[in-house]
């Protein structure tokens, strides 16, 4: 039985999904300009896998009883490229440490499947900050 915390920190990791799936799909819609053509696709590839992550970590808690959250962390768009790589890869750093506490709390609960998922999608949020940080460096 998984304890109420590793449940909220579940939802907690669903409301950055949702936001950052949000936040990356419409950077990606209304950045215009010929510098942003390159990280335009990026975003979208990016705002996929994020809707990926929100769904899987929405159906481990549907699983361990729990009531995944419909309501997304506020959304950040930015006025210029550079205002939201910024920002994206502190939202990327956000999940980073999020995610390895709930690791660490699902193994004390003994709860292997949470680990494996998350230490899936920890993964994929150290890319995506390699990503937004190389993106930075070019700017
Ligand atoms: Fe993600
Ligand atoms: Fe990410």
């Amino acid at each position: 039985m998984a304890s109420k915390e590793l449940l909220e920190l579940l939802n907690k990791a669903i409301a950055r999904e949702l936001q950052v799936t949000i936040q990356y799909m419409w950077q990606h819609v209304l950045w215009k300009g010929v510098e942003g053509f390159a990280v335009k696709d990026e975003l979208k590839s990016i705002a996929i896998a994020e809707m990926k992550h929100a769904e899987a970590i929405a159906e481990r808690l549907a699983y361990l009883d729990g009531t995944p959250t419909v309501k997304p962390d506020p959304i950040f768009v930015g006025g210029s490229l550079k205002e939201m790589i910024e920002k994206d890869k502190k939202d990327e750093e956000t999940a980073i440490s999020l995610y390895e506490k709930i690791i660490k709390k699902s193994q004390n609960e003994d709860d292997s499947t949470t680990a494996r998922l998350f230490r899936k999608i920890l993964q994929d949020e150290e890319e995506h900050h390699d990503t937004f940080s190389g993106l930075l460096e070019g700017m």
